[in-house]
């Protein structure tokens, strides 16, 4: 098959497309370029064949939703492989193929599953266009859903070619729907050659590559090559009301609120105060020439889970999802609308559910899927910061970790130093169920919000980190939140959302170095009347039970880090080993002294009289 274009003369680019058209075998191949005409065209095609049903023009203009297969309706950690020369490399947290057996075995699925299909050529740039941080990938797919997704989600088109002139360095991504079947699916990264393979899916995590595969594994492993980080973290600037702006970034695993954080709007007591997002998944980092870590976001809109989306959780991710948004398994209204558990509103009578049924309000069954997603372009945000698309990305002073965790966890507390700090994120964990009883639930540990998504091994990822403290001058402070503990009878302490601007205060006034803390044993927490409560209907007695520190969960907490830091091996870095010890010793050295607790909050004013 002859392969040529007026969009590139790149000879990497036509070699490898070529190669791979011989490998598929479409039966015509389109070059994206990114015009408005092009979009226009493709969703019509996309309406055309099922792919995409329009929604009320009136209620959500130029938004369409799409239903996928119920197969294939998340991302596949059992089928998500890092195919690097030895198995050591990919570390024990991976799964892992050899390059030769990955290609060897994904290349007779791909052979000929374009036969009768159209192969979409798609140039893609993650981050800014010209930014010295931003890097080109070219993805090659058999799914319109996957082009248009990726026009939203990337910056698409001849813009990308144009950015990669002659070279030969961009990610070479190769995706295939074949037929949804997860005995055929397979995500493969070969991060030695920049490559993606991906087979048998159409869900999102899994196959706009730029996302996940991209950004985060490959990223990883790049990163650790050139001495930047990759992170599955949110950006976001906390502006005061005399205009002062600090960046934060942020790592949280999955279902604890990150989209909602990065598009926060302060409460009434922080007139005047302004979050502006950055990003709400993905930062890439790396020390500028002022000595300060620098982040972009990759991205360019927001892969979101809808259900629990409402005017009250996150305006700004309404506001978001308007207008020209894709809805991927949501519910659908009898006046072509979305729904989804969560939004605002009465639940209708009926509903269309997420697998095309007719669905009646009281139904057991969930009418959208709990991750049914929304694809909305950043600029849709009313908080998109106008520094976003910064070529030089935005200075960060601190990073903050968070789970979810009814235990343990006090709503802040700061690190002592930069070990202390990598030591928190590896050692992050979240609960993959909160019983309702308020019983702890299940704790799985995800260093650094990465488990999923580290392109090498984890103990490697860790060395980076701590070696990245020599490379920045002026590095970020390092925090822990938690906003989900929880009381005796399982309701949470801490209100959450916009209240969060109140803990976010502290952090920008520590990392600038200008409010005092308390020392405990495991790091800096506010000082008694630090924390600003004012207006906050909550008691003192709640607010000390979500900052307190308790010797014997952090006793049980730190065992439980060790025997994480067992399984992963001789790689696990010495000085985080040295740190838990530390911290462990502190326990018993504290309980013999008979070290209480930590220092109460003071009453709130109205309770003080
Ligand atoms: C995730 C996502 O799964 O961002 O973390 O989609
Ligand atoms: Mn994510």
């Amino acid at each position: 098959m002859t392969v040529s274009t007026n969009l590139t003369s790149n000879k990497h680019v036509l070699e490898w497309v070529a190669e791979m058209a011989r490998l598929t075998k479409p039966d015509n191949i389109v070059w994206v370029d990114g015009s408005e005409e092009e979009r226009e065209r493709l969703t019509k095609l996309a309406v055309e064949t099922g792919v995409l049903e329009p929604l009320n023009e009136k209620k959500r203009p130029g938004s369409y939703l799409h239903r996928s297969n119920p197969n294939d309706v998340a991302r596949v950690e059992n089928l998500t492989f890092i195919c690097t020369e030895t198995k050591e490399e990919a570390g024990p947290t991976n799964n892992w193929m050899a390059p030769k057996d990955a290609y060897e075995k994904l290349g007779k699925l791909f052979d000929g599953s374009m036969k009768g299909r159209t192969m979409y050529v798609i140039p893609y740039i993650m981050g800014p266009a010209g930014s010295p941080m931003a890097k080109v990938g070219v993805e090659l797919t058999d799914s319109v859903y996957v082009v248009l997704n990726m026009r939203t989600m990337t910056r698409m088109g001849k813009v990308a070619f144009d950015m990669l002139g002659a070279s030969d360095d961009f990610n070479r991504g190769l995706h295939s729907t074949l037929d949804i079947n997860p005995e055929r699916r397979f995500i493969c990264h070969f991060p030695q050659d920049n490559t993606i393979w991906s087979v048998g899916s159409g869900y999102g995590g899994n196959v706009l590559l730029g996302k996940k595969c991209l950004a985060l594994r490959i990223g990883s492993y790049l990163g650790q090559k050139e001495g930047w980080l990759a992170e599955h973290m949110l950006i976001l600037g906390v502006e005061s009301p005399d205009g002062e702006m600090t960046y934060v970034a942020a790592a949280f695993p999955s279902a604890c609120g990150k989209t909602n954080f990065a598009m926060m709007i302060p409460p009434e007591r922080f007139k005047g105060w302004k979050i502006w997002t950055v990003g709400d998944d993905i930062a890439w980092m790396k020390v500028g020439e002022d000595g300060r870590l620098r982040a972009i976001n990759p991205e360019a809109g927001y892969f979101g889970v809808a259900p629990g989306t409402n005017k009250k959780s996150n305006p700004n991710a309404m506001a978001s999802v308007a207008k020209n948004t894709i809805f991927t398994n949501v519910a659908k209204t009898k006046d072509g609308d979305v729904w989804w558990e969560g939004i605002d509103g009465e639940v209708p009578e009926e509903l269309t559910d997420w697998q095309g049924r007719p669905w009646k309000k009281g139904s057991a069954e969930k009418a959208a899927h709990p991750n049914s997603r929304f694809t909305a372009p950043a600029e849709n945000n009313p908080a998109l910061s106008r520094f976003s698309e910064d070529p030089e990305g935005v200075p960060i002073s601190a990073f903050i970790f968070g789970g979810r965790r009814a235990t343990t966890i006090p709503l802040v507390i700061q690190s002592f130093n930069w070990t202390h700090g990598v030591f928190f994120g590896s050692a992050l964990g979240s609960e993959t169920t909160a019983a309702a009883t308020g019983k702890v639930g299940v704790v799985r540990r995800d260093p650094f919000a990465m488990l999923p998504f580290c392109g090498y091994n984890m103990g490697d990822y860790f060395a980076h980190w701590l070696e990245m403290q020599a490379l920045i001058p002026n590095p970020p402070k390092i925090f822990m939140v938690n906003w989900f503990r929880q009381d005796k009878n399982g309701k949470f302490l801490w209100p959450g959302f916009g209240e969060n601007m109140r803990v976010l205060k502290w952090i920008v006034d520590r990392a600038r170095l200008r409010v005092g803390g308390q020392e405990t044993p495991f790091g800096w927490v506010p000082k008694a009347g630090d924390l600003d409560l004012s207006g906050l209907d909550i008691s003192s007695e709640q607010v000390n039970a979500a900052t307190e520190i308790n010797l014997d969960e952090w006793e049980i907490e730190l065992k439980s880090h060790g025997e994480f830091f067992d399984s992963l091996g001789t790689t696990m870095p010495e000085p985080l080993e040295l740190q838990r010890k530390l911290l462990l010793s502190r326990v018993e050295s504290m309980r013999k002294n008979k070290w209480a607790s930590t220092p109460s909050m003071p009453p709130k004013p109205e309770a003080r009289t």
